[in-house]
């Protein structure tokens, strides 16, 4: 069946252009496309020869991002994250991704994560009490920038530790803070990213020197050995690790707080039952890491919020060899796009797609969707390696914050989104410090 599918090669429906410099019109017209032509469409590109599909049901998902994954590679886009990040996790393929995979994936265990509790919880009391000054004078926070300097202080903490603060000290300001202030992706961003690569590079020299090692995610990369050689990470790969560390988890996360926030401020009710939630289990007192799990609405909003709003709005995959996808042929070369911006829309696992409703994520109403239903973080052996680490800063933050404040979006503001390497908001968002109603 499968040979005699090949030798047909069906192409799937669709007509159209792709341009890959995604101008404000590529996610509706994908969206509208999904609309017309439903699980598996194609479209022509304005840059290679190559069709483009856009794959949207869950089981063709499965088979790319999980049972088939070794047919593909990372897609289009891929170029600009590589001048950025080397060749490290996100973008690094074969045996040399399964090897640095393997030796990164421990910094990630349960274990590693209750040790960072107190760091995540000292990052939102931070922004905590200025907002509580703020909410006295009657000020107005600029909530997207709040979030990236809550999420870009935490992971470079994660990172460096002592090292920051040494760092911050020597040089009067904090080098890293450009990945927070300039919001452009581009090739003079790339430039200056890089150029912090010398800093990384000195910080592992002091500590083997000083054969020190504080607890973070640095020390544990420096002493990382490949179980099969017991070699460590050549100099280069481990600087690229960490400055994919920096870029893969400030960005989305600060992305993800902002929609949730936004989310909260449209929905009343939420915002009571969050605070409700704190207060319960909690009651007053900064999360520890055991109660993380009773945290659970608090989780579903977050996860609701990712659903309407999935900071990466669009993976791409590039087939190496020939493939069969839903009965239609897949030429090597294809570009395949997946969209959790659109699947997280499909209209036969989510019920009134664009209501905002955390209870899709009780576990039993969660149980009944098939995997690939739901994509914020992918799926498969290349899914997000700092899932767990995100999901707890973002339910530690939620928490406390819902437990001191309200945030009132200032009325009549633009709200847009942006698609282009992450799903961001268009404009900054402002909202408004409030006390709770006790
Ligand atoms: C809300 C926050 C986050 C979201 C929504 C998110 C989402 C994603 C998605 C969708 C992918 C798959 C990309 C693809 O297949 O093209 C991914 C991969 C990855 N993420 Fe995250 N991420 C988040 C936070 C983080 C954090 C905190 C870290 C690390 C500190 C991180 C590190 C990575 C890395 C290294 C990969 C590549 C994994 C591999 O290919 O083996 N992410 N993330």
């Amino acid at each position: 069946m499968k040979n005699e599918m090949l030798s047909e090669k069906k192409l799937p429906p669709g007509e159209g252009l792709i341009d890959f410099a995604f101008p404000d019109e590529t996610l509706p017209m994908l969206l509208e496309k999904f609309h017309r032509h439903g699980d598996i469409y194609k479209l022509n590109s304005t840059r290679s020869d190559a069709w483009t599909y856009v794959v949207s049901h869950p089981d063709l998902l499965r088979h790319v991002l999980s049972t088939n994954y070794r047919n593909y590679r990372k897609g289009v886009g891929i170029e600009v994250v590589n001048i950025l990040l080397g060749r490290g996790l996100m973008v690094s393929e074969g045996d040399l991704w399964k090897r640095q995979r393997k030796m990164i994936q421990p910094m990630f265990h349960r274990s590693v994560l209750e040790r960072f509790t107190a760091l995540m919880s000292r990052c939102s009391r931070k922004v905590i009490s200025a907002w509580q000054e703020k909410q006295r004078t009657g000020e107005v926070i600029d909530i997207t920038e709040e979030m990236s300097q809550v999420t870009l202080n935490f992971i470079l903490y994660a990172l460096f530790s002592e090292d920051l603060d040494r760092l911050i000290e020597q040089q009067g300001n904090n080098p890293f803070s450009i990945v927070a202030e300039e919001s452009a992706r581009n090739l003079q961003f790339a430039r200056r990213f890089r150029a912090l690569s010398g800093l990384v590079k000195d910080m592992v020299a002091a500590r083997q020197s000083e054969e020190r090692r504080p607890f973070d995610l640095l020390s544990m990369m420096i002493d990382a050995r490949d179980k099969q050689t017991g070699e460590p990470m050549p100099e280069k790969q481990l600087i690229d690790e960490v400055l994919t560390a920096v870029v893969a988890g400030h960005e989305t996360t600060a992305s993800a707080l902002n929609w949730t926030w936004y989310m909260i401020s449209q929905h009343p009710e939420v915002g009571e039952r969050l605070q409700q939630e704190a207060a319960g289990v909690l009651g007053g007192r900064e999360p520890t890491a055991a109660d993380i799990n009773h945290l659970s609405y608090t989780r579903q909003v977050i996860e609701e919020s990712m659903r309407l709003y999935p900071p990466g709005w669009l993976l791409t995959r590039r087939a190496l060899g020939e493939d069969e996808i839903g009965g239609y042929y897949v030429p090597p070369g294809t570009d395949l796009f997946i969209s959790p911006y659109i699947v997280h829309r499909h209209p036969q696992f989510w019920e009134d797609p664009e209501r905002f409703r955390p209870e899709r994520f009780v576990p039993e109403e969660a149980a009944e969707r098939p995997q690939g239903a739901y994509l914020a973080f992918s799926m498969g052996p290349r899914n997000c390696i700092g899932e767990a680490m995100a999901m707890q800063e973002m339910i530690i933050h939620i928490s406390m914050v819902s437990q001191q404040l309200r945030l009132a979006l200032i009325p009549d503001q633009p709200v847009e989104i942006e698609a282009k390497v992450n799903l961001r908001p268009k404009h900054h968002l402002y909202m408004k410090p409030e006390a709770l109603h006790r």
